[in-house]
Parts: C-alpha cells; sequence; structure tokens
C-alpha cells in the first residue's frame, strides 16, 4: 500500500530509544523527512545515523527535554526554522515513576502533568499554525493502554494521560475543518527499555505476558506500523480514535 507519506516533515517526539525510536525509523522508510528528538545529543546522533544507514533518508536530529517548558520551546523554533511547517507530529515522552497514591507527593504529581500533559499542549501549540495555514496535518499521540484500563502501580499515568486523550479528541473536533487528524494510539507491553525496567523493579508486572491473549510482548516496529498508517494520506477519514496497540490485553468490548 502507498502510504503517500513522501516528502511530508514529520517530527517524532522522544525518539532516540523504543516506540519512538520504531515510528521514525518506519517513517523515513516511508519516504517521510524525519526530526527526531531526546534529551541527550549522544544518543539521538547514533540514532540517527542507524536511520539514515538502512533508510537512505536524511535525518534531522534536535536535542532538548520537552518536559521543561524553555527546552520545549527551543526545540520547536528550531524545527520551524530548519523546515519551515512539520506535517505529521508524533507526541511522545517517557513514562512516569510506577507507585500507588501514597507513594507520590504534589510534586511528583506536576511533574507528571509536565511530562505527559504540557508536552502534547506545547508541542500541538507550536506546529497547528503551519498546519491550519497548509490545510493538512496528522496529530498523532502515543500514550498507553492506560487510558483505557488503569495499569496497577501506575496512578500517575492512568491519572494524566487520560486526560491527553481528552484534549485529543476535543481538538479532533475543533480542527477536523482544516484537513488536519488527531488520533491516540495506546500501546501496550512493547519490548522497549521501559517495560524491560517496569518487569525488574515491580513484582506487580511479572504476570503481565500472560494477561495479553496474543501471549507475548509486542515487538516495537508492530507498534510503528500501525502510528505510520494513521499519519499516511490513506488515514485521511480516521481522526479522533483512541486506537490500542496491546495484542488484545484490553478487556472492555469498546
Ligand atoms: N513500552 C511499553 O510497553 C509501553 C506501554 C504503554 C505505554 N508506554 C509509554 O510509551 C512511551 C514511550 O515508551 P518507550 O517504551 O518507548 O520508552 P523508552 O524505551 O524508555 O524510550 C523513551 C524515549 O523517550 C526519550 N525521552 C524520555 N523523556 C524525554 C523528555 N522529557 N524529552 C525528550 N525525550 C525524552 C528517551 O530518550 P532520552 O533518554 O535520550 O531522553 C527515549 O528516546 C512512554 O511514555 C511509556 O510510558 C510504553
Amino acid at each position: 500500500m502507498e502510504l503517500g507519506l513522501k516528502n511530508k516533515v514529520a517530527f517524532v517526539a522522544a525518539s532516540s530509544k523504543g516506540l519512538g525510536k520504531a515510528v521514525a525509523l518506519e517513517l523515513s522508510r516511508e519516504g517521510a523527512k524525519v526530526v527526531i528528538n531526546g534529551r541527550y545529543k549522544e544518543s539521538l546522533e547514533k540514532t540517527k545515523q542507524e536511520i539514515e544507514q538502512q533508510t537512505h533518508q536524511e535525518v534531522l536530529a534536535v536535542a532538548g527535554d520537552l518536559s521543561v517548558a524553555a527546552e520545549r520551546e527551543q526545540v520547536i523554533e528550531t524545527i520551524l526554522d530548519l523546515c519551515k511547517t512539520v506535517d505529521i507530529l508524533i507526541t511522545n515522552t517517557g513514562g512516569p515513576p510506577t507507585g500507588k497514591f501514597e507513594t507520590f507527593k504534589q510534586e511528583d504529581w506536576d511533574k507528571a502533568y509536565n511530562l505527559l500533559l504540557a508536552t502534547v499542549v506545547g508541542l500541538i501549540n507550536g506546529f497547528l499554525p503551519g498546519m491550519k495555514e497548509q490545510q493538512w496535518g496528522r496529530i498523532i499521540a502515543i500514550t498507553s493502554m492506560a487510558v483505557k484500563q488503569p495499569v496497577n502501580n501506575l496512578i500517575l499515568s492512568n491519572s494524566v494521560r487520560a486526560s491527553v486523550a481528552g484534549l485529543l479528541k476535543t481538538l479532533s473536533n475543533e480542527v477536523g475543518s482544516y484537513g488536519i487528524t488527531v488520533n491516540n494510539v495506546m500501546p501496550g507491553y512493547t519490548e522497549t527499555e521501559r517495560l524491560m525496567q517496569l518487569m525488574e523493579n515491580n513484582p506487580s508486572f511479572s504476570s503481565a505476558k500472560s494477561e495479553v491473549p496474543l501471549a507475548r510482548f509486542g515487538r516495537p516496529e508492530e507498534f510503528a506500523a500501525a502510528v505510520a498508517f494513521l499519519a499516511s494520506e490513506r488515514a485521511s477519514y480516521i481522526t479522533g480514535i483512541s486506537l490500542p496497540v496491546d495484542g488484545g490485553w484490553i478487556k472492555g468490548i469498546f
């Protein structure tokens, strides 16, 4: 299937590793001009070279901590200087710490807000005007299956990500008439560093694989394939959805 992604500019936030990296690789394979991001220049440069070697497409790398407002603004400004506009915005960051309600102080909630919600709001603020002007855009947030079914011992993620889903659904109603689609993709257990850390540090995740109907963890490239489709020209009539890529983990019907 031709996805129609050639020469589109895609910014994939938090993409030096894990799910973001897999999405950046997939979009680059499809011919998009991809901008990657992470907090650390060294690992970001390594990922840039890796993707360029595999896809023979130019990849731009812009480092910065997206949960820090000033750094986020700098990242946006640099990308707009380099590319003028972004056609496809993929929001993402690392995940918040595990724990139950009484584990956390107010400052932990503030950090989770800055990491998970303020990043999405800030990045959309930065790139939406250009999308509106050109009457085309794709906004896709990487959140979690926790949006539909809370995961034990992950109260920060379960709480703040639900607000991201509310933001996206509302925004999809507001910007659809500009040819901009807004969707939420919810990874289930997928083999990345984040999952390995969760498994090592939390006995409550030991039964995770047995909870998945497909009886295995997902691979980052399986997640990336779904995101690339939603980013594509072919997904032009899909907006306002929350798509699980979870091997069937969510137990509800819808
Ligand atoms: N993997 C799963 O099973 C799973 C399931 C559900 C939800 N999720 C969620 O999906 C997201 C991605 O997960 P992942 O498994 O790919 O995690 P990961 O393997 O830990 O990778 C996280 C990526 O984000 C970057 N990053 C972290 N914080 C950042 C920040 N503040 N600003 C810019 N870049 C930042 C990291 O690079 P640097 O360290 O170099 O900055 C890295 O490239 C997380 O929010 C996670 O909670 C994952």
